[in-house]
């Protein structure tokens, strides 16, 4: 039997998770409320917070679990990307944690596991798949030949699509995280009342700054002559600014499909919450026969089963690093 404690700090989100033989018996998240005051996530703010946090939530992950400290086999933790500070706090905890047990310590990789996170529910995707990858600071198109070896084939080249959903909320008067409201309000309103533009990037890349500004002009606009523009738009804003993101992410998402010939198709991280993109994306795998693998909704925005079940794969490669190991701040999917 194999016990694996998962440890996910990266950005704004504590978590700890259980995962005993490949199944998630835990995951427990801690939220930091503070950064709406800010519009975006403040890093200080989020070190201190995951600092007070981190214990009562590694608690909790073991009692919901329905096992005691000593029972945990191995630890995994977030290595990297995120803010340096917040990935201190949950590498420091996890080698603490393994060096006082005496039990192997599990770097994973945020990007990999937001694509292993598949691996969490059944049907479990097959390799190789593609993965759309979208989430705060990535948009990626991911060919995953195995658990650990990944090609980025597509990336963005400006904006990651949940910057284009929080800065569009931030034009709009919304708080941060603007991509759960903007998804909200767009389900009352029309999508076609804005026409937004698509930009033409060649490949498999994307670029979102061009749509965030032509946002800006628009709401602009519409505000000399109508102060409260916003106020009586805001459902049809937010629909047509999300079936604009949802198309350009699709569009790619389609291309790579039938560049590599992959069928199996999946969508990771916070913005694959979406419920446009959600909704989309199986209309277009029963257009082009492909298997959809969407995950949970408690799986897409950053959580630590997706490390624990990312750490069980490695625990059985006995994949282990010693005390020396140190966060990353940048770190690619391939690596
Ligand atoms: O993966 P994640 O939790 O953290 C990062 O690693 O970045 O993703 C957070 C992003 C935020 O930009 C947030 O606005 C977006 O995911 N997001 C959504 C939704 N839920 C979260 N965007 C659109 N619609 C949603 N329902
Ligand atoms: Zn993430």
């Amino acid at each position: 039997m194999a016990i694996i404690l998962g440890i996910e700090s990266s950005c704004d989100e504590t978590s700890a998770s259980i995962c005993i033989d490949g199944e998630i018996k835990s995951n427990i998240i801690a939220g930091q409320a503070i950064h709406a005051n800010y519009g975006g996530v403040v890093p200080e703010l989020a070190s201190r917070a995951h600092q007070q946090n981190i214990i009562p939530t590694v608690d909790q992950a073991i009692l919901q679990a329905k096992i005691t400290k000593n029972d945990v086999d191995a630890v995994a933790f977030t290595r990297g990307p995120g803010l340096l500070g917040s990935l201190l706090v949950g590498t420091s905890f996890a080698k603490s944690f393994a060096l006082a047990r005496r039990i192997p310590l599990i770097e994973v990789n945020h990007m990999q596991a937001h694509i292993l996170a598949h691996f969490i529910d059944k049907p479990k995707p097959s390799f190789p798949f593609l993965c759309l990858t979208v989430s705060g600071g990535h948009t990626q198109i991911v060919l995953v030949k195995d658990y650990f070896d990944m090609e980025l084939i597509g990336q963005t080249l400006d904006d990651a699509a949940g910057e284009a959903f929080d800065k569009t909320a931030k034009i709009l008067n919304l708080p941060y995280p603007g991509g759960p409201l903007i998804d909200k309000y767009a389900q009352q309103g029309n999508a076609d009342a804005f026409k937004l533009p698509e930009p033409q990037i060649p490949g498999l890349n994307f670029s979102f700054s061009g749509l965030k500004t032509a946002i800006l002009y628009m709401v602009q606009g519409y505000l000399k002559d109508n102060p409260n523009f916003l106020d009586e738009n805001l459902a049809d804003i937010c629909a047509s600014v999300q079936k604009r993101i949802v198309s350009i992410l699709l569009n790619k998402l389609k291309k790579a499909a039938k560049e590599t010939g992959v069928k199996d198709i999946a969508i990771a991280g916070g913005v694959s919450a979406n419920s446009g993109l959600r909704n989309s994306l199986l209309e277009m795998g029963a257009k082009y026969k492909w298997n959809v693998h969407i995950p949970q909704f408690e799986y897409c925005t950053d959580n630590a089963a997706m490390i624990a079940i990312a750490g069980y794969h490695k625990f059985l490669r006995e994949d282990f690093v010693t005390q020396h190991i140190a966060p990353m701040a940048r770190m690619t999917v391939e690596s």
